[in-house]
C-alpha cells in the first residue's frame, strides 16, 4: 500500500535494526480516517472469503482489527494476554514467546466467542517472529474455528515470521514488507 509506505517513510522512526516506532498514527495516537483505507485494503484483498469474525490481539492490533471487522459487518474478539496462566474451564488459553519483547505471556479466548465451524480472519499490528499468529491459530483449532487469512499492517520481512505462516499453509496479506531497519534507515521489500 502506497499510501501506507510514504507514512512509514514520513513518520515512523526505526530506533535500530529491530525496531520500528510508528506511535504518531498506529500504536499510541491513532489516525482513524488512515485506518479506516487501511482496513478497506484487507477488505478488498480478503473479500471474496467467507469470514465470519475478526479477530485480533490487545492491544495495538485493535484499532485496524475494529476498523476490519466494521467494514465485513461482523463482529471483533480481541485475544487477551494475562502474565500467567489462569486455568478456567472458560477458556482457551495458550503460552506464547515474544522474541521483540523477551517475554512469554499466556494468550487466552473465552470459548463463548469462537464457535465450532467458524471462519475468522486474524489482524495485527505487526508481524516480526509469527509467534503471536501461531499461538492464536492454535486457539482457533482448540475451537475447531478456520483460520481464513491474516492481515498485517507492518511486515517485517527480514524477520521469520511469514516464512514460518507460509510454511504452514496461511494465507498472510501485508501492507507494508521492510526488508530492513537501522538507525533512520528504512527499506521496502
Ligand atoms: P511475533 O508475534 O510476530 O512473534 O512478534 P513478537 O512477539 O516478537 O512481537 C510482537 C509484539 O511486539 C507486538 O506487541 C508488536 O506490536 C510489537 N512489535 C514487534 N515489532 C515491532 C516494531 O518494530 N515496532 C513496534 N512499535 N512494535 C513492534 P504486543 O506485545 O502485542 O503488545 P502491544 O503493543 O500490541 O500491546
Amino acid at each position: 500500500m502506497e499510501l501506507l509506505k510514504k507514512k512509514i517513510l514520513e513518520e515512523g522512526i526505526a530506533l535500530d535494526k529491530d525496531i520500528l516506532k510508528v506511535d504518531s498514527f498506529l500504536n499510541h495516537q491513532v489516525d482513524v480516517k488512515f485506518i479506516m483505507d487501511i482496513s478497506m485494503e484487507f477488505y478488498n484483498y480478503f473479500k471474496t472469503k467467507k469470514i465470519d469474525k475478526i479477530v485480533t490481539i490487545e492491544s495495538s492490533g485493535i484499532a485496524p482489527a475494529f476498523a476490519t471487522a466494521y467494514r465485513f459487518g461482523v463482529p471483533l474478539v480481541i485475544l487477551k494476554k494475562q502474565h500467567s496462566s489462569i486455568l478456567n474451564q472458560d477458556l482457551y488459553e495458550t503460552k506464547v514467546h515474544s522474541f521483540t519483547k523477551n517475554t512469554d505471556y499466556m494468550l487466552t479466548a473465552s470459548k463463548k466467542f469462537l464457535n465450532e465451524g467458524e471462519n475468522v480472519l486474524f489482524i495485527d499490528d505487526f508481524l516480526a517472529n509469527g509467534e503471536a499468529v501461531l499461538g492464536a491459530n492454535r486457539l482457533f483449532k482448540e475451537a475447531k474455528c478456520n483460520l481464513s487469512g491474516v492481515g498485517i499492517v507492518i511486515e517485517k520481512s527480514f524477520q521469520p515470521g511469514r516464512e514460518k505462516l507460509e510454511s504452514i499453509g496461511i494465507d498472510i496479506y501485508s501492507l507494508a514488507r521492510i526488508s530492513k531497519l537501522d538507525k533512520g534507515v528504512i527499506e521496502f521489500k
